[in-house]
């Protein structure tokens, strides 16, 4: 284990992204920002911008209060608590609760929860065309971010934990799963640092691999926290049921030293590596 404090180190970055999320829905009052700001203020651990913002310092970048870091960060964000106030319905997982707190169908109603989660979608690639930014790079971000959110990315994760691709048998089939479902949205975070960071091509490969491997070890550390909920029969796929929670904790562990070793010759990778033993070591 490291000694690196990462609640310190994180913390001024969740505050600035938090602002960002805030910024994106109180330009104008009304019912439906307020329903928008329901999950956003119900927290979570922000971990995908921490990401960003670790895969840029990794790279050498002084991230100021008004770095892009930040706004970019919080349109990964957007698409991720759009998917979970979705994913949350009735028709996808049904579930009431979410982060102690009703979900957002709950709270309000169902039609308001779809366009809850439409305007946090839209948003996010909003959000992006205010960057400081070259147009070129942003053009990149938007890029990077509709590919994970979408078809090939979260959306094509989400398709294949629902079976519509068919069943997930097989552990090739349930990593393409993870790598959509979940690690996409964590991978692109590094994608976008190395493009905010202006990185070297090695240094692009780098959190390249970094975001592929950590992406996957986050889903399989989320497998172990399930996978007592996932263990009957018709519950979601789920790496336990096809290794154990022994083989699960032991790629995981392997998953994480791939994409640990593969960013340990950037100039100041120690928040990015804090994060990955994070990621696999969590207890939520
Ligand atoms: C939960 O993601 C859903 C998955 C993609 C596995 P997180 O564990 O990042 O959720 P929050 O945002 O911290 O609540
Ligand atoms: C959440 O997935 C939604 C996405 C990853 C897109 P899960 O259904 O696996 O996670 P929880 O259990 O609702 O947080
Ligand atoms: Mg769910």
């Amino acid at each position: 284990m490291t000694s690196f404090n990462l609640p310190e180190w994180s913390h001024p970055h969740r505050e600035r992204v938090l602002t960002c999320l805030r910024n994106a829905f109180t330009t104008e009052e009304s019912a439906l920002h307020q329903a928008c700001l329901y999950p956003i203020e119900t927290g979570g651990k922000r971990i995908r911008p921490l990401f960003l913002c670790a895969g840029l310092e990794a790279l050498g970048v002084h991230l100021t209060a008004d770095h892009d870091a930040y706004i970019a960060g919080a349109s990964i964000e957007l698409i991720h608590t759009y998917s979970l106030v979705h994913d949350d319905l009735p028709c996808m997982d049904n579930d009431d609760f979410r982060r102690g707190k009703p979900t957002v169908h709950k709270q309000y109603n169902e039609g308001i929860a779809v366009l809850v989660g439409d305007a946090l979608l839209t948003k996010a690639f909003e959000i992006l065309t205010s960057l400081k930014t070259t147009p070129a790079q942003a053009v990149q971000l938007i890029q990077l971010l509709g590919k994970a959110a979408g078809s090939v990315g979260m959306i094509g994760g989400q398709s294949l934990d629902i079976g519509f691709e068919g069943t997930i048998d097989s552990i090739e089939r349930l990593t393409k799963l993870h790598r959509r479902k979940t690690g996409a949205l964590i991978a692109v975070g590094l994608e976008m640092a190395a493009v905010l960071g202006q990185a070297t091509p090695t240094q692009q490969e780098a959190l390249h691999t970094f975001g592929q491997q950590i992406g996957l070890a986050f889903q399989l550390a989320d497998d172990l926290l399930d996978a007592e909920e996932d263990a009957q029969e018709d519950g979601p796929p789920n790496f336990t049921k096809l290794l154990g929670e022994e083989g699960t904790k032991t790629l995981a562990e392997q998953t994480m030293k791939q994409a640990i070793d593969s960013i340990t010759e950037l100039p100041n990778p120690s928040a990015l590596l804090a994060l990955a033993e994070f990621t696999v070591r969590r207890n939520h």
